[in-house]
């Protein structure tokens, strides 16, 4: 895939989407390490700084990721991040993660309506034609979230993961190009 042009813009009816820059760091790497969003990820180690730079370098500017800053259409206020990756060419297929960096901003819609965007930007845009997203099933949530934007529950994995002393259940979801 081609990195993402600077200017692109998605635009919904009360959020727009816009690429991840290095300027989004500080904001990106804060709401990464939050509680909240770290405990609800398979992969728990606080991002560095480092880590982010070699991620937007490595990733994002080659086209191997599409991240996006999810803003706020009248304050312009940045709410979290919608991001594709783990493109599979063969199968064209891609997945799908998503947060919100402030817990008062939940359960609003705005997720729902980020990740709505982010699917029909993988539909008609990158033209792919499955997208899938893992959930750790007690994130109920992001379960919901998943739902309200479209994506069907394909898989409920027992114990699937084993993190911070704990084995976790997982849920897939996946979510077929309509227009295919
Ligand atoms: C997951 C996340 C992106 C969803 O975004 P959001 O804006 O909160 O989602 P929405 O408001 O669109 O939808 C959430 C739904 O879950 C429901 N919900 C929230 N907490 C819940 C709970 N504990 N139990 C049951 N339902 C719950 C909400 O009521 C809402 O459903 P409704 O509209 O039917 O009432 C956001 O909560 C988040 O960033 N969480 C932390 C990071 C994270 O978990 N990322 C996803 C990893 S897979």
């Amino acid at each position: 895939m081609k990195p993402v042009d600077g200017d692109y813009r998605i635009y919904g009816e009360r959020i727009y989407l816009r690429p991840i820059t290095a300027e989004d760091t500080d904001m990106v790497l804060e709401w990464r390490n939050s509680k909240t969003v770290v405990g609800n990820f398979i992969y728990r180690k606080p991002i560095t700084k480092g880590e982010h730079i070699d991620w937007l370098k490595n990733k994002v500017n080659k086209g191997l990721v599409h991240q996006f800053i999810i803003c706020d259409n009248v304050e312009n206020t940045p709410y979290g991040c919608v991001y594709m990756q783990h493109f599979d060419e063969e199968n064209n297929k891609v997945e799908s993660g998503i947060f919100l960096g402030e817990d008062k901003k939940r359960s609003k819609g705005i997720g729902t309506e980020a990740a709505k965007m982010a699917l029909d930007y993988c539909f008609r845009q990158l033209n792919v034609h499955k997208v899938v997203a893992r959930v750790l099933a007690f994130n109920k949530a992001s379960l919901r979230m998943h739902e309200k934007a479209g994506y069907i529950q394909e898989a409920y994995l027992k114990d699937e993961l084993y993190i911070d002393g704990k084995y976790e259940d997982l849920v897939l979801f996946g979510a077929v190009n309509p227009q295919h």
